[in-house]
């Protein structure tokens, strides 16, 4: 049972980005799972991996797509990637150390960002991309 429901309502108009979300949230399901189901800590830091590696890949892919159309909120939007590839990164390290906060901690944190995040600055940047690419 998934913890987090991709719903359309998530969709910002742009299939690329809208995949890429929808991976995320997968993503961010298998670690609640993992976690969950009491996997070692080797197996929950694979997954923590590759969401971070994903969501590195997927936050360029929108860079490049608002360099490519001139998109006038490009540089506040860069920013908020770069905070929060940090805070992955930093409970990533956190998890290594076993100076762990928890993972439910981090999944809360994630989901309520990545949720204002898609339903607030990839809304206007999916609109924008409307008849662009
Ligand atoms: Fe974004």
């Amino acid at each position: 049972m998934a913890h987090l429901e991709w719903q359309p309502a998530f969709e910002v108009g742009h299939s690329r980005i809208d995949s890429d979300h929808q991976a995320l949230v997968g993503a961010m399901n298998q670690l609640y799972e993992a976690a969950h189901q009491g996997q070692d800590k080797e197996e929950i830091a694979k997954i923590l991996n590759f969401l971070r590696d994903y969501t590195v890949t997927h936050f360029a892919t929108e860079e490049t797509l608002m360099i490519r159309h001139n998109y006038p909120a490009a540089s506040d939007h860069f920013a908020a990637h770069a905070e929060l590839i940090l805070q992955v990164s930093d409970f990533i390290a956190d998890y290594r150390t076993g100076n762990i906060v928890g993972v439910d901690v981090m999944l809360g944190f994630l989901e309520t960002w990545l949720m204002n995040h898609i339903q607030g600055r990839d809304r206007d940047l999916g609109a924008y991309l409307q008849g662009r690419d």
